[in-house]
């Protein structure tokens, strides 16, 4: 028994930013970006659109794509974000009741940009457990909305968007099944990437009268952009290396390398320390930027649209993120509708 991809879809909001929309209030220039990141433009979420609305969006596309006895079997739905509708409660079983699925299993996790790998592993669990059947998986942020936008260190570098597959009950040598997986983290290096007010530590600490003292760049993301990279190729590759011998697979096996896309010279990077060639290397970083846990399943979804993933190809699926926390996956891909994202 196994969890079988038997959806995907893909969901970006339509406010456009480009590398000259922001070099316009921000110290920094189109050639920095493109040539520091491989990102030319991201979307921003605008207009009361929030990370509910874009995980409705992706989510009800995944469906279409998925067969009509999957959608109707749907019994769980698990978000992954690191940028929630609100602190409390979980956006999942919001998601569920706008999409039509009634009274299912549905919780968030949060592992920042290995949320779709993590979240992928859980949703194979509530499977392999007996708990669901068929799982609406979805990756959704408005990741921006935490970002300093007079920060050009992280201004430009993120985008806001969502991924969705759907998961159900097969057979583990069937296209589609999932795993194995490799996941890991590292606690000891949380400070890298974190956004260090408005959870329990800070409202604990200020005893809960208020907000005042809270410097106002806490309120946002802090990244240390140099070791993050350094850690990100090394887990990346490591994490792709150690699933890839679980899974019995070469280097020359894998047709896709889908990596998380935070920067296209941490995946070129990886690919070259596991000798694998440019042209089976997955990029779509220039047209949406870091889209934390949603990066994954949009690249996926687009490369799969415009026809170069095609059934029967292998894929390795990698990513690294805050936390730090990292996770790879492999799958032959299946024969699924996929539409591409405009
Ligand atoms: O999603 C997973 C977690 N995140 C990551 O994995 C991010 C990993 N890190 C990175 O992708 C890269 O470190 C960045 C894209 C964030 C930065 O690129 P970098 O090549 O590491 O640049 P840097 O931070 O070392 O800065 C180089 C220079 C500095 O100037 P000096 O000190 O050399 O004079 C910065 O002040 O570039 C300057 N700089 C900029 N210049 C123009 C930094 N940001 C900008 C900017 N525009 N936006």
């Amino acid at each position: 028994m196994a969890a079988v991809l038997a959806g995907i879809g893909g969901f970006l909001p339509p406010r456009v930013v480009t590398n000259e929309d922001l070099s316009a209030t921000l110290d920094t220039s189109d050639e920095w970006i493109r040539t520091r990141t491989g990102i030319s433009e991201r979307r921003f979420v605008s207009g009361g659109l929030s990370t509910g609305g874009l995980a409705v969006e992706a989510g009800a596309r995944a469906l279409r794509s998925a067969r009509a006895d999957a959608v109707d079997a749907v019994d769980a739905v698990v978000v992954a974000t690191t940028s929630p509708e609100r602190l409390c409660p979980a956006v999942a079983p919001e998601v569920a009741s706008r999409l039509g699925l009634g009274q299912v299993a549905a919780f968030d996790l949060t592992s920042a940009c290995s949320g779709f790998l993590y979240g992928l592993a859980a949703s194979a669990g509530l499977i392999a457990s007996g708990a669901a059947d068929t799982v609406l998986f979805i990756g959704a942020e408005a990741f921006t909305t935490l970002v300093n936008q007079q920060d050009r260190s992280t201004a430009p570098i993120f985008g806001d968007g969502a991924g969705a597959v759907v998961l159900r009950r097969g057979e583990p040598d069937e296209p589609g099944a999932l795993g194995p997986f490799d996941l890991g983290s590292d606690g000891s290096l949380a400070d890298l990437l974190a956004v260090p007010a408005g959870g329990s530590r800070q409202r604990s600490a200020d005893g809960g009268l208020g907000h005042g003292a809270v410097p106002t760049g806490d309120w946002y993301l802090r990244m240390e952009g140099r070791p993050l990279y350094q850690q990100a190729v090394e887990h990346m590759t490591r994490s792709a290396q150690s699933v890839l011998k679980h899974a019995d697979w070469s280097v020359a096996d894998v047709d896709w390398f889908v990596g998380h896309q935070a920067n296209v010279r941490i995946v070129r990077a990886v690919a070259e320390e596991l000798e694998l060639p440019e042209e089976r290397v997955a990029v779509n970083i220039d047209r949406v930027g870091n889209t934390l846990s949603a990066s994954v399943p949009l690249l996926l979804n687009d490369i799969a649209a415009r026809g170069d993933l095609r059934p029967g190809d292998r894929v390795l699926l990698s990513a690294f993120g805050a936390g730090l926390s990292w996770g790879s996956a492999v799958l032959v891909w299946p024969d699924v509708a996929a539409v591409p994202v405009s």
